[in-house]
């Protein structure tokens, strides 16, 4: 029912400067595999297969890292490193990958309205590579396709995290109506600690309607400047057409370098296992 998932991936990435002055954020390997195919692979275990890339200037490495490499491939081919490929020739060979540039980069909002093309008029996942999931038994994304079945409105996966760190957040206020599923009434981005609605922070995983470019297309500069996806969110939210779904999961923050730490350790250990 959800077919494509769409990947913002055009951000400057500017913490991790200079690292990412030539290298897409979303190429930083945590071990052997880049964020973004992280993402993909969450994305294919949901039954997703349609791949939507957002890029920008610089980040050709995206395309190319979902496409055969003749010249590596030949080398390697019928050596004990050919395997070493398996992991992304099976995204390859599953999934089609399909490409627009933001021309500026004007928040992430205004790169989901962008990739509008590439979706349509249906019902799509999203998924920022930096907010790298890792689900309890089912993949996060997986979780939330089964929320969507039972909702058939947008869901925004939500954790709860410090109040000292909610200002880094886009919150949800509303009305708990199961044990993980809130009933969204309304969300605010990145607001200070004492005017947080509550502890819950959206993160880089949603499941979005098509209305929600429409409501994208009239939605002006908010915080720091850019078109923020919180505030199209807000306006479905206000019709009681958005569900938060708390995860069952561990999500890290690779979009900072503790995050990005704590990823690439815990993903170290398993492979110690
Ligand atoms: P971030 O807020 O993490 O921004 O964007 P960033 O530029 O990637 O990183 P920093 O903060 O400068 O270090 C959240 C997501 O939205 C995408 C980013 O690529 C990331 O996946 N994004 C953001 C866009 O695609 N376009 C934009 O204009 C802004």
């Amino acid at each position: 029912m959800i077919r494509k998932c769409l990947f913002p991936a055009a951000g400057y990435g500017t913490r991790f400067l200079p690292a990412t002055k030539v290298m897409p954020k979303e190429m930083l390997p945590i071990l052997d595999r880049p964020l973004i195919q992280y993402g993909v692979e969450e994305a294919m275990e949901a039954g997703i297969k349609n791949m939507a890339i957002v890029t920008g200037r610089g980040k050709r490495a995206l395309e190319d890292h979902f496409d055969v490499n003749y010249e590596l491939e030949h080398q390697i081919r019928g050596t004990s490193k050919a395997s070493l490929l398996d992991s992304i020739d099976r995204l390859i060979d599953n999934c089609t990958f399909s490409y627009t540039r933001q021309i500026s980069m004007l928040g992430l909002g205004h790169a989901i309205l962008t990739g509008e093309p590439l979706i349509g008029n249906e019902p799509f996942a999203v998924v920022l590579a930096d907010d790298l999931c890792v689900g309890t038994s089912d993949g996060v994304l997986s979780q939330m396709v089964e929320v969507y079945k039972r909702f058939q409105c947008s869901i925004v996966a939500v954790e709860e995290v410090p109040i000292t760190e909610i200002h880094k957040y886009g919150v949800v206020a509303g009305t708990m109506i199961e044990d993980d599923i809130m009933q969204v009434s309304t969300m605010v981005e990145k607001p200070m600690a004492n005017e947080a609605p509550s502890n819950f922070a959206i993160i880089g995983r949603y499941i979005l309607t098509p209305d929600i470019f429409q409501i994208l297309e009239s939605t002006k500069a908010g915080a720091g400047g850019e078109i923020q996806l919180t505030d199209a969110l807000r306006t479905q939210a206000e019709q009681g057409k958005v569900i938060a779904y708390r995860f069952k999961g561990q999500r890290f923050d690779c979009g900072s370098p503790s995050g990005f730490v704590a990823a690439t350790n815990h993903f170290y250990h398993l492979s110690r296992r």
